[in-house]
């Protein structure tokens, strides 16, 4: 199965002077950790990077060290998470029926987590790992004043891996970039669209790593994760 991997931002919300996959993680680089898990999946056969070209070089660095036995292709990403997404699409070789999408900041994600996902995709059109969510949630106006409490017990925050059938979500795509829909992942275009999303249980440490506070975290587990294993 082909996996795309949206790394193409900027990391604003980290308050970094650079992409926040090029930070360190107990030494190594974000991203090499989110690289990682995926060479590991048995699943996952060929990844597509999809990336600002001034952090090519800094890629190609983190690639070199890992030498990764799969196939790895650098992708030009675009202005939103959004596009970057739709390039990654246009650049999947012609064979790709079946697309996982993670993103590259949740670097915690296991390579169990990439082969369920991918077990899943072959019997749905679409779908996307979720956790039930912990926090009650209100829905609240522009005055702040909230106006709804939804049952909890129906939301799930919604996680990558995402999957879904190659020829749909181009389509989606497509459509979204006619009708000028925004949206922050590849589900909700789906959606849009009319298409069921499956929902596969995700992993309660796959977090996105977005603020300064995400990243200690992520140290905290990762560091959990390699004691164990000693
Ligand atoms: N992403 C991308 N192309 C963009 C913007 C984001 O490929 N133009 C990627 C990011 O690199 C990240 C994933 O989409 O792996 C999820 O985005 P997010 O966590 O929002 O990362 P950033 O956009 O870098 O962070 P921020 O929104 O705080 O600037
Ligand atoms: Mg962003």
């Amino acid at each position: 199965m082909h996996l795309l991997i949206p790394a193409a931002g900027s990391g604003r919300r980290m308050g970094s002077q650079r992409n926040k996959l090029l930070l360190t993680l107990l030494g190594k680089p974000l991203l090499s950790w989110t690289l990682a898990a995926a060479e590991a999946s048995q699943h996952i056969s060929w990844i597509g990077i999809m990336g600002q070209p001034d952090d090519f070089p800094d890629f190609k660095a983190i690639l070199s060290d890992l030498s990764l036995v799969k196939p790895v292709e650098l992708i030009k990403g675009g202005a939103t998470r959004q596009e970057s997404v739709y390039n990654g699409l246009q650049a999947l070789p012609p064979n790709a029926d079946r697309v996982l999408i993670h993103d590259g900041a949740r670097c915690l994600a296991t390579a169990e987590l990439f082969d369920r996902s991918a077990e899943a995709l072959l019997t749905c059109p679409g779908l996307i790992v979720a956790v039930p969510v912990k926090d009650t949630i209100k829905v609240v106006d522009e005055r702040r004043i909230v106006r709804d409490t939804p049952d909890r017990s129906n939301l799930w925050a919604a996680q990558t891996p995402q999957g879904f059938e190659v020829k749909l979500l181009k389509q989606c795509h497509q459509e979204g970039r006619q009708k000028g829909w925004e949206v922050t992942d590849d589900a909700a275009l789906f959606e849009k669209c009319g298409l069921p999303v499956q929902i596969v249980e995700g992993e309660e440490t796959n977090l996105k790593v977005t603020t300064p506070v995400d990243l200690a975290l992520a140290e905290f587990i990762l560091r959990q994760r390699t004691d164990k294993s000693k």
